[in-house]
């Protein structure tokens, strides 16, 4: 199987808007295991920053490093081979300058050989993303509630309640897009706006708290399983992963307590 590519996923638009095209289907990975299972039923596979909480118990993504992102990475890039591979590019690792974001997503993509990065951020990062569009690195743009500005945001609260931020959210989704973003996350925000934003742009809308109206969904994979604790609202439980293995962690450490396991099934005999 071929593995999708940057303009089949941008093409995905029109073919949404002629009736002909499902919507994308994104999920996070980032461990070779886990891509290997959703690779075969998933458009996008992305290594997203939230592995800071997810993976290392981190209270934001804010601490994450490049180091971090280009070692999970390659471990998604080694278990897909369908899915095109987006990588998170990490707080501090862009917005000083284009030059910067240039320097850190080239280091990502030789490390990965993922296809493309994704940077949180609206009219402030457009300069940053057409820099990178134009010197063939493709950007997936991130807008709405933007976990790494957690300390400026003051939580993780829905975006564009008020009339201000909602036309501020709007002008940043069509900042990046008009900048060469080949496709934009909504995370976070009132479902009007983005619906507005889906309406306004060239590029795949991918929708996280969003709307059904957006061109695809993304979900955080271990919320979506059950195996994180904390999930917000918009986060659909399709599992319990939690239950499941404190469940068969208590089966095991039973049969160790009372040497019903390991049995002469799992053990070695010497040679007759
Ligand atoms: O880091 C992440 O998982 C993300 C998605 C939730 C969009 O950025
Ligand atoms: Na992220």
């Amino acid at each position: 199987m071929k593995r999708l590519t940057v303009p089949a996923i941008r093409a995905r638009k029109q073919a949404i808007a002629e009736g002909r095209g499902e919507p994308l289907v994104m999920l996070t990975a980032y461990t070779v295991r886990t891509a290997q299972l959703l690779d075969p039923h998933c458009d996008l596979l992305l290594v997203g920053d939230s592995l800071g909480q997810v993976i290392y118990g981190l209270p934001s993504t804010v601490p994450v490093t490049l180091q971090m992102m280009a070692a999970h990475g390659a471990a998604v890039v080694r278990g897909s081979y369908h899915a095109l591979v987006v990588v998170d590019m990490p707080f501090g690792s862009y917005e000083a300058s284009p030059r910067q974001a240039f320097e850190s997503a080239a280091f990502l993509l030789k490390e990965t050989g993922a296809a493309a990065v994704k940077l949180e951020g609206g009219e402030a990062m457009a300069e940053t993303v057409a820099f990178l569009s134009d010197r063939g690195i493709p950007v997936m743009g991130h807008v709405g509630l933007t976990p790494q500005a957690v300390n400026a945001l003051g939580g993780y609260g829905a975006r564009g309640r008020s009339e201000a931020e909602a036309a501020k959210i709007v002008g940043d989704a069509r900042a990046v897009a008009q900048a060469g973003a080949f496709a934009v996350v909504i995370e976070g925000v009132v479902e009007p706006i983005a619906i507005e934003i889906t309406r306004a742009v060239g590029v795949p809308t991918i929708g996280i708290g969003a709307s059904a109206q957006c061109d695809g969904q993304v979900l955080v994979a271990e919320d979506m399983l059950g195996l994180f604790e904390r999930t917000p609202r918009f986060v659909k439980r399709y599992g319990d992963m939690a239950g499941f293995i404190s469940d068969r962690a208590a089966t095991y450490a039973g049969e160790v307590r009372d040497r019903s396991f390991p049995t002469a099934e799992q053990t070695y005999a010497p040679k007759a």
